[in-house]
């Protein structure tokens, strides 16, 4: 077998494991936790399903879960329930000797795959030619480490869907124009919540290597918005929520601020899942809502918010598709392998990598 092949099946999740029952699946995890106790901690993001999530020790939205990294010295084994930048990101942030683990290698996520390193040093060279060194770079915590670490080496920081409009009024204090990568849609909605008008944003196209700018005047551009997007969310259209609100008046609107600009405007409320769900719990009883956000979630609302009628903004929205590569077969099939030493689908960046990174990050937990 050659070496590729190997490492291939190594990732592979062993057939036995998609035979057992979910009852034997459900006790195989309990019986690793109750063994390991805080040797293991299993975090688990909000669009997780529901059979992975009930294990989760903490569950939170992305900015929850890089704080509740950072602070957990006492597991061994991080069993990370979400996707992989997260995983990346939990490495970053804890020490050494932890490690992460991440059930299924394919939970990547494709937003963070619209951005690499290249395309990012290609882009910088070409503003830093047109804007001078007036340009900080922001990432979402959506990006890769090698991003995280390329806007850590240049003073910049990472930014989430909670604390974007902090992190990017921080940015404007340090200096006059932002690359804000790799969600046009957040850095666009949260330009606009500042007060930046659409024509001083501009977008930088990663695969034609092009600023596109409408305007006349290219000074006037106070951010530039790296052309990338999540394919989940960009599934909530303007016509959903014409439809909305012509059959349900009463109904709503609350959408995640990673929708388009246009949708996030029409919308009653935008906000990270975090905000999504402490909204809906904290409404009227009898109260109807439209969610625009990952199918998981919806439903996890819809079932906690019996006395509130919630359906999704998009009848034919499904879920995220990566994240679901986490079930519990691939979570039972990582918690067999933490004592065997195989270090079988360990995270761990690379350690200049995670140095700048880490800078990005602690700015951004600095200021959360
Ligand atoms: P938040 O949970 O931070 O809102 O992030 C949403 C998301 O798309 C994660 O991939
Ligand atoms: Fe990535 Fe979108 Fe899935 Fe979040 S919901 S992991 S941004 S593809």
């Amino acid at each position: 077998m050659s070496m590729l092949a190997a490492l291939q099946k190594n990732r592979m999740i062993p057939e036995i494991y998609k035979q057992m029952s979910r009852e034997a699946l459900e006790e195989r995890v309990r019986e690793v936790k109750n063994k390991l106790g805080s040797k293991l901690f299993i975090p688990g993001h909000h669009y997780q399903k529901d059979e992975v999530i009930q294990f989760a020790d903490a569950t939170g939205d992305s900015l929850k879960l890089a704080q509740i990294s950072a602070e957990n010295k006492e597991a061994e084994f991080i069993v990370f329930c979400g996707v992989h930048f997260m995983a990346e990101t939990a490495d970053i942030l804890t020490r050494d000797e932890q490690k992460v683990i991440l059930p299924d290698m394919r939970a990547g996520c494709s937003m963070a795959d619209m951005a690499d390193e290249q395309q990012t040093d290609r882009a910088w060279e070409k503003l830093t030619e047109i804007f001078g060194e007036t340009i900080l770079p922001l990432t979402y915590i959506n990006s890769t480490a090698a991003i995280k670490s390329f806007v850590g080496e240049n003073g910049g920081a990472i930014v989430t869907s909670s604390n974007a409009h902090t992190m990017l009024k921080w940015a404007f204090n340090q200096k006059e124009r932002i690359l804000f990568l790799p969600d046009q849609h957040l850095g666009r909605n949260t330009a606009v919540d500042l007060g930046i008008d659409l024509d001083e944003m501009a977008v930088w196209n990663p695969i034609t290597n092009n600023l596109e700018f409408d305007g006349d005047d290219v000074s006037k551009v106070k951010i530039i918005l790296w052309k990338g997007h999540c394919s989940v969310h960009m599934g909530f259209t303007v016509q959903n929520v014409i439809d909305t609100r012509s059959q349900f008046p009463d109904r709503k609107i609350i959408v995640h601020p990673e929708c388009r600009h246009e949708v996030v405007k029409l919308a009653d409320m935008a906000g990270s899942t975090s905000y999504i769900i402490k909204t809906i719990e904290n409404a009227e009883p009898g109260s109807s809502w439209a969610i625009g956000t990952e199918m998981n979630l919806v439903n996890r609302i819809i079932q906690t918010n019996s006395d509130k009628n919630i359906v999704s903004l998009n009848p034919h929205m499904c879920s995220c598709m990566t994240m679901n590569r986490i079930d519990l077969p691939h979570l039972v099939w990582s918690l067999d392998t933490l004592e065997d030493n195989s270090n079988h689908n360990l995270i761990k960046v690379d350690a200049e990598t995670a140095e700048n990174a880490k800078l990005a990050l602690e700015r951004m937990l600095a200021n959360s």
